[in-house]
């Protein structure tokens, strides 16, 4: 996934655009670029390998790029490794366009074949620079900059966000996207183009978001949008309502540490609103009881810590509804050939609201006629917008890549809906929805409690930092919570790590625990507490250090048996993992700080997977 910014009005574009592409950077970091236009110097291009702060130090040592219109992209490679040349923007042969480009082209080499055959030389090896090839084919042969654009549209197979600068039109800017995201900002005699808000918020907060198959051409008058059919199209246009702090990392030294931290306030923007009275109330909910009577089956539909959520949800939903909840990787799902049907609903849950195997899987589901119900952190994404129904977690903009206060909030979110289900169906006994509303509204106050000792996580981190393999295990919700602790674990420290059901062990991976192995024993499903102390035993009997995540109610007898302890306070077996979570989260976060890896921006990774 990568990330891009357009601009075009009276100011100088690089500065905003280096800017803008800063706060993208945790799309993809793996080299940066710009391209700026004006009547005098034509199309002007700076690209490197690296982070921003390379791209920095190379036009620090260069004439200025002058222009006040153009584009910037930060990069996430698919096809071409992070170099110089395969970095974008990227020019045509002649000199005649620029492109950036989010996404991935499939049909690239049969295109590339065509323009080879037609005498045009590639520099990079991307699947991108068929784009700005072929727009220049068509200059050549005559085409208008839209007329070009549209022509080219016509061939592209695979997922776009495209920014187009055209050598001879200094201000104007043109984008087109196909699954893959791309906004329209609208300012005061300038205008904006955008992989999402948190690049331009600090300019404006008017945004319009393109839908696929739509092409937009921006100058600082105004940003005209045509369909995939060119006609006219009138965009509605929204208001971000959060402040530019809340994409800031506001004092602290990470923004996954920052957000890790955010969420008692998370959970209170989600949570609160939707809980009026001690009743869980859904008013953007469109789904009627007759429909949601209909259900027979339900389906989770996820990837990575939203599919642990779902694996979570599992659990409450099907003691909630008593309806088989089946959770999915979307990338599975896509190609299962799933049973769904018009009495499956559907739910894809997503921070990004643009994973790709989501938004796949979320189409071939409706292709079957399943109730899409989605659960997003990013208001007006794909997967929002073509849903049935949206639950938006109110998290606000989560920047770190590896994903805390959305995960919690959707958990959270996810119980709601059980519970609301639940009663509307008349399947959950009035006291159980009454004790977990009322934990609910308890979760931001022990999660603050949990937080206050963030500190001590430190330590322990200072024991472990150096190991190279960790086991998480843990029985019911706390096997489902565990598969998120140990990708924490792995995604920002690079650690490898296991995430087993306890009860699992003894069917062969118990041969791998040996004196010193470091066990993290999550043990905080009341009702399978003894089981816990049984597995515990178990690894120790075979020299395991074992950490132990358990409630103040097991703490006089987890401390009997652990080698530390991490405690958290009771609450509601359903809502304990909400509280779980956080221990896990900053145990990942010390050993990645005592390790000294990149802990928001983790090698590799992006944070949303935007290609298959
Ligand atoms: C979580 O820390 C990871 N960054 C990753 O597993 C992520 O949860 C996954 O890519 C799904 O992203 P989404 O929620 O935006 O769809």
């Amino acid at each position: 996934m990568c990330g891009i910014i357009g601009f075009t009005g009276s100011s100088p574009a690089v500065p905003l655009l280096l800017d803008g592409l800063e706060r993208l950077e945790y799309r993809g970091y793996d080299s940066a670029g710009v391209a700026v236009i004006s009547a005098e110097k034509g199309l002007q291009i700076q690209k490197c390998k690296g982070r921003l702060s390379a791209l920095r130090e190379r036009l620090d040592s260069l004439p200025p790029l002058e222009g006040t219109t153009g584009m910037g992209h930060t990069r996430w490679a698919t096809h071409g490794e992070p170099n110089d040349v395969n970095s974008h923007p990227h020019v045509s042969q002649n000199g005649q366009v620029a492109i950036v480009h989010n996404g991935i082209i499939e049909n690239y080499a049969e295109i590339k074949e065509f323009l080879l055959h037609e005498g045009v030389r590639f520099r990079s090896d991307t699947d991108s620079e068929v784009v700005a090839q072929l727009l220049d084919y068509y200059f050549t042969a005559g085409s208008d900059p839209l007329d070009a654009v549209y022509r080219v549209l016509e061939r592209l197979e695979g997922a776009y966000a495209l920014g187009i600068l055209c050598a001879d039109q200094p201000d104007m800017l043109i984008a087109a996207r196909k699954d893959a995201p791309l906004l329209l900002g609208y300012g005061q005699g300038e205008n904006f183009i955008a992989s999402d808000a948190t690049a331009i918020i600090a300019h404006t907060r008017t945004v319009a978001y393109m839908e696929d198959g739509e092409v937009a051409v921006l100058t600082p008058d105004g940003i005209a949008v045509y369909d995939e059919y060119r006609r006219p199209v009138e965009k509605q246009r929204h208001t971000i309502d959060w402040d530019v702090s809340a994409a800031e990392k506001g004092g602290y030294a990470h923004f996954m540490f920052k957000e890790i931290m955010e969420q008692p306030d998370a959970l209170r923007h989600t949570v609160s609103p939707r809980l009026r009275d001690g009743e869980v109330v859904f008013d953007e909910l469109a789904l009627t009881e007759e429909k949601l009577r209909s259900f027979q089956r339900i389906y989770i539909v996820a990837c990575g810590s939203s599919y642990h959520v779902g694996m979570l949800g599992k659990y409450n939903l099907e003691r909630f509804l008593r309806l088989p909840v089946e959770v999915c990787l979307a990338s599975e799902f896509r190609y299962s050939g799933p049973l769904v049907d018009e009495r499956s609903l559907v739910i894809v849950i997503s921070q990004s609201g643009e994973t790709l195997d989501s938004m796949a899987a979320l189409r071939e589901a409706r292709s079957r006629g399943g109730y899409i119900l989605a659960i997003v952190n990013v208001v007006g994404s794909s997967i929002a917008r073509e849903s049935d129904d949206v639950l938006y977690t109110w998290a606000g903009p989560e920047i770190a890549v590896a994903t805390t206060k959305a995960y919690s909030t959707q958990l959270a979110l996810l119980t709601m809906l059980g519970l609301w289900m639940g009663k509307a169906l008349g399947r959950l006994d009035g006291a159980e929805y009454a004790a977990v509303t009322a934990e609910l509204a308890a979760l931001p106050g022990k999660l603050e409690t949990v937080l206050s000792s963030a500190g001590a996580y430190q330590y322990l981190a200072s024991l472990y930092f150096n190991r190279d393999c960790v086991f998480f295990i843990g029985r019911n919700l706390d096997y489902a919570l565990g598969l998120e602790g140990s990708l924490k674990l792995k995604e920002i420290s690079y650690i490898h790590s296991e995430s087993y059901a306890a009860g699992e062990l003894k069917h062969g991976t118990i041969s791998l625990i040996e004196p010193g192995t470091l066990v993290v024993a999550l043990a905080t499903y009341g009702p399978l507490i003894d089981k816990a102390v049984s597995n515990i035993v178990e690894v120790k009997a075979r020299g395991a250090e074992v950490v132990a995540l358990t409630t103040e109610s097991h703490r006089e007898r987890m401390a009997e048996l652990a080698d530390h302890l991490l405690v958290i306070p009771d609450s509601h077996p359903a809502l304990q993992p909400n509280l779980g979570v956080v221990p896990l989260q900053l145990f990942a976060y010390y050993i990645a700080l005592q390790r000294g890896c990149d802990i928001d921006k983790p090698k590799n990774l992006a944070k949303s997977v935007t290609v298959e």
